[in-house]
């Protein structure tokens, strides 16, 4: 920021996600020096009456300085960084804020860089889509940085289906260029996500095996014990394919079955994610089975006749020479046993098994996203001692055990750097956002008009036994420990 000046906007600032994800975010990027104080200004916009201290009191508590910090006293640095944040309430489609809004940005600016100075401008909008069109055309007209670039940052959903995230996306592209919007998918922000492509591409003993010759199915997995949790209103709209499966899990399917970029340029990187969602084959019945818990009724914010499917399994099927024949699973679920997120590739039978490992487990690698990241292959190994028997074992690599000192850093706290540094690698572009609806939308029409049931799962179970013969069905071979 040498000779410039940030300014960072944040939309929605007194509602939840500003406060659990962004704030905590950009205070994780200040504590390591990514946003100095003397030349940057964070700005929370909102519609609650509130003070700056108001809204400091709001965050104070998600803000948990690191035990490594290099600084003395923790408190001091949550405090120098509640210290650049200042409060401006407004509505979202009426001037008055947003006139406001500029004047301030304007005086940073001008105390900061000078009137010649460069300046730069990120939009976080941690909004309701419904209002980012206004939003959009009211930072046009009245917040556009003259002196430097301008970032918009916007979270899904986008859209309901095909034809209004086309909408949204055809309202934004009339005011922004595709290279000022970052849509946020945080599941390319984790760890193991991220690693997907440095595994499956520096690595000898993947690249043969990665293929329909050797691998038998893939099953890409998300699993919540907790249910709808006060956001019933929210997510009853919307569903768990639309939640997780459509975004999340997609874009994890992308970077497990993509061909190898021409280079790590994000284009070449999106092109490639481009071409696997083109390949998807259309979704087949036989292969969808939706659920519900049985306590998702219960939720006050749920309407009581609800048939939103808060468990999915779905098969989906790509047409290409390296997958053809190899089912993905994808596989989300609420109120599940288990909170757990990870990608399975298991591999076919070994062929004349003189051991009969066939008996012990197929050879699996797993990458767990969380709880806990970690690596590990399921292998058949010699017993130790006398007997000459083949059992199931594993080669692990635990993050925890591996990289002890190594704080992992959350999602959005790497999304965010990569915006500041203008890395469109891990954000969805148009294209792919557009190829997503049109491999789900179909579907989802079907389910919203009440064509496909959820059937109904206790709550803490292992969602509809329907889904684990869906997945016996394709060819996964269940070992211990899944
Ligand atoms: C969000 C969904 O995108 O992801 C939530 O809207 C879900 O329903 C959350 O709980 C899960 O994120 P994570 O990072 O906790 O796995």
């Amino acid at each position: 920021l040498e000779g410039s000046c940030l300014s960072i906007v944040v939309f929605g600032a007194s509602g939840d996600l500003a406060k659990k994800k962004t704030f905590p975010a950009l205070f994780n990027l200040f504590r390591q020096g990514f946003l100095p104080s003397d030349r940057v200004r964070i700005f929370g916009y909102g519609r609650s009456a509130l003070t700056d201290k108001g809204l400091r009191d709001r965050l104070i508590g998600y803000l948990k300085p690191a035990k490594t910090d290099p600084r003395k006293d923790p408190s001091s640095v949550v405090k120098e960084f509640l210290d650049l944040i200042t409060y401006i309430s407004g509505l979202y489609d009426t001037v008055d804020g947003y006139l406001k809004l500029e004047h301030l940005i304007s005086q940073h600016e001008d105390l900061k860089s000078g009137e010649k100075g460069q300046t730069r401008r990120l939009f976080y909008f941690a909004l309701p889509p419904s209002v980012y069109p206004v939003v959009c055309r009211m930072i046009k007209q009245h917040c556009v940085n003259k002196r430097g670039w301008m970032r918009l940052v916007v979270e899904k959903p986008f859209g309901k289906d095909l034809a209004s995230s086309n909408e949204l996306s055809d309202q934004l592209g009339e005011l922004f260029t595709e290279e000022e919007i970052y849509r946020i998918d945080h599941y390319l922000g984790k760890e193991i996500v991220q690693n997907l492509l440095v595994m499956r591409f520096a690595n000898r003993f993947f690249l043969p095996l990665w293929n329909r010759d050797s691998i038998d199915n893939v099953q890409i997995v998300f699993k919540e014990d907790f249910g709808t949790e006060g956001r019933g209103g929210y997510f009853d709209d919307y569903g768990i394919i639309r939640d997780i499966i459509q975004n999340h899990l997609l874009q994890v399917l992308c970077l497990v079955a993509m061909e190898k970029p021409v280079s790590l340029n994000p284009e070449d990187i999106r092109d490639e994610k481009v071409k696997v969602l083109k390949a998807i084959q259309p979704i087949r019945d036989d292969e969808v089975i939706l659920g519900q818990y049985d306590g998702y009724l219960a939720d006050p914010t749920v309407p009581k006749n609800s048939k939103t499917p808060t468990f999915a399994a779905i098969v989906l099927r790509i047409c290409n020479e390296r997958w053809d024949g190899v089912p993905f699973v994808m596989k989300a679920g609420k109120a599940l046993d288990t909170r757990k997120a990870e990608i399975r590739v298991q591999f076919k039978d070994v062929p004349g098994d003189i051991f009969r490992c066939q008996k012990q487990g197929r050879n699996e690698f797993v990458m767990r996203l969380q709880p806990s990241e970690a690596m590990y292959m399921k292998l058949v190994v010699k017993q130790p001692g006398l007997e000459m028997a083949a059992i199931q074992s594993e080669l692990d690599l635990s993050y925890r055990e591996r990289y002890q000192d190594i704080v992992i850093p959350e999602a959005y706290e790497r999304l965010l750097l990569d915006i500041l540094c203008g890395d469109q690698q891990h954000f969805v572009r148009r294209d792919e956002l557009r190829r997503a609806w049109e491999i789900f939308t179909p579907l989802l029409h079907r389910i919203d008009k009440g064509e496909f049931k959820p059937l109904i799962y206790p709550e803490g179970s292992r969602g509809p036994p329907e889904a684990d013969r869906l997945t016996e069905g394709i060819g996964y071979v269940r070992t211990y420990g899944y």
